[in-house]
């Protein structure tokens, strides 16, 4: 048997071979980008919605830190974005967890305006029943809008900050006050939190852990803890 047209045809698979592969790895590496701009535009635009418009004159996304109370964020880790207008302090938007949701954890954004009223929350992902505690996100009734704008520690007063069935001013759903009481209760732990830590949590360097927002209760946050609130924070029914 003669071996250069043996040669030839391996030569031949080979290179099919290297360029199939080659194809496959720059394809994942384009998907990827595509991926993670898609993902930073949608929360870009999230954050967008629940803060003054035209006072966002930073890269909130960049300018994060990550501070730790799991009584009132509901997680070991909790992300915080900064918003500001030049050097003047707009917002902050935190991420905190309602552990105890109907159907399991919801995921909120909580934007806190820096004279401590709410600028808008809204529901990332959860589990929450359709036509029954679904009602929390945004695309499926007003409720959430409607209840929390312009809210703050003040308005209504701390023991007010209930549902109406426990005596407080906010409206449940019919049939279904478990969703609304615990997210109420979420909304009322970040306000909270940022009350308690004030300033230090716009003066705090970006980056990673955030250290003057982590005194007293706020313990450091472990890489496990982090990666547990990481894996909490994504799982559920995403909402876009
Ligand atoms: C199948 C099923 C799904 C439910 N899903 C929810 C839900 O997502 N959120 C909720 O608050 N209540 C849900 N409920 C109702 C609760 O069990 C509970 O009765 C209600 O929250 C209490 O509110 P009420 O006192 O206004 O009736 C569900 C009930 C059933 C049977």
């Amino acid at each position: 048997m003669k071996k250069a047209p043996i040669l030839i045809a391996a030569f031949i698979l080979g290179s099919f071979a290297v360029g199939g592969v080659g194809l496959v790895a720059v394809t994942h590496e384009l998907t990827d980008t595509k991926i993670a701009e898609n993902q930073r535009a949608a929360m870009m635009a999230k954050l967008e919605a629940i803060v003054p418009e035209g006072r966002m004159s930073n890269d909130p996304l960049q300018d994060r830190i990550e501070v730790s109370d799991q009584k009132l964020l509901g997680a070991p880790v909790t992300e915080v974005y900064r918003v500001r207008d030049g050097e003047e302090p707009v917002a902050l938007i935190l991420k905190p967890v309602v552990p105890d949701g109907y159907a399991g954890p919801i995921n909120l954004l909580v934007s806190v305006l820096y004279d401590g009223t709410l600028g808008g929350v809204r529901v990332i992902s959860h589990h929450e029943t359709p036509g029954l505690g679904d009602k929390i996100e945004e695309r499926k009734d007003d409720w959430i809008v409607e209840q929390f704008n312009g809210r703050s520690l003040a308005e209504p007063p701390l023991e007010l900050w209930q549902v109406k069935r426990d005596g407080g001013v906010f409206d449940q759903f019919t049939g279904a006050t478990i969703t609304p009481r615990s997210v109420v209760n979420a909304v009322k732990g970040t306000l909270l939190f940022v009350k308690e830590h004030g300033d230090s949590l716009y003066a705090t360097p970006a980056t990673g852990q955030a250290e003057g927002a982590t005194d007293q209760a706020p313990q450091a946050a472990s890489d496990a803890a982090a990666a547990e609130a990481r894996a909490q924070l994504t799982t559920g029914m995403e909402v876009s």
